[in-house]
């Protein structure tokens, strides 16, 4: 199984339905390759198993985890292991490089920052979330304890263009109905997917709330599923193809 513990996330201890959930969705992937442009080579850092590596170039990965290493599909390069803190690479080593739903995990954000910079030559792309913007997901509803949680390991976006040297690009991830990586706001249509266990623990965010959060809002939504109360109140989401989240792609040029 994977980690049962409230004091934080841990990777090493996860299993193998973590490569279930958590895939690369084709409309994310479009939007962040676009945004390596012409890159020939890309440093992935906090690569994970691999999703949303362009299968086009040439890609470096960094995981400090072996059991994400080892979960690398055999089609994926292996991962150097290592941390984002002390990139093992010269200056300018790579045209591009991209950092997917990791910045977070981060101890040292702001020297992991400028270790990717200090390593590419063009653009670099972080995806992250925006815990101060608006969002049509109603998690908070049912855990308000999760908007703590959010903002206090994404903070503000702001963080993320000032560690990368003040200037970049910040644009929405436009998130789909039917998205295969089930992050949070992933299931925004399919509530019932939050039921299962195995779905909530290649989340991080349930490991940060205080003890008994979870089982509540389980229990809560269950309920409400199962008397029509979510529906009434957001049904409306399950035939929207996209929605307006935290979810942001963050690009600052060289
Ligand atoms: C949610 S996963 C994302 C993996 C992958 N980028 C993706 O989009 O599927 C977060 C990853 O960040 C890694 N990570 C944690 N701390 C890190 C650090 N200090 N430097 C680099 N990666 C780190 C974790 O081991 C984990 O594989």
């Amino acid at each position: 199984m994977g980690k049962e513990s409230k004091r934080g996330f841990d990777y090493e201890s996860l299993d193998d339905e973590y490569a279930v959930s958590r895939r690369t969705d084709p409309v994310i992937a479009r939007q962040i390759h676009a945004a390596l442009g012409a890159a020939r080579s890309v440093l992935n850092v906090g690569a994970g198993t691999g999703s949303y590596e362009p299968e086009d170039r040439h890609v470096v990965a960094v995981e400090p985890s072996r059991t994400m290493r080892s979960k690398r599909p055999p089609s994926a390069v292996p991962a150097i292991a290592c941390t984002a803190d002390e990139l093992p690479f010269d200056p300018g080593s790579f045209d591009a490089s991209m950092a997917v739903l990791t910045v977070h995990h981060w101890p040292n954000l702001k020297r992991g920052l400028a270790e990717l910079r200090r390593v590419t030559r063009g653009p670099v792309l972080v995806v992250s979330f925006d815990a101060g913007a608006d969002t049509e997901f109603w998690m908070a509803d049912y855990a308000p304890e999760m908007t703590a949680v959010e903002e206090r390991r994404y903070g503000p976006i702001a963080r993320i263009v000032d560690g990368l040297g003040g200037q970049a690009e910040v644009l929405p991830v436009a998130v789909p109905r039917d998205c295969v990586d089930w992050f949070q706001a992933a299931l925004y249509a399919r509530p019932e997917l939050f039921l299962r266990k195995p779905v909530r623990d290649a989340q991080s965010a349930w490991s940060h709330l205080p003890d008994g959060v979870e089982a509540r809002v389980v229990h809560a939504l269950a309920d409400d599923l199962e008397s029509g109360a979510w529906d009434e109140r957001y049904g409306v989401l399950r035939s929207q193809p996209r929605i307006r989240c935290q979810m942001r792609l963050v690009i600052a040029r060289s």
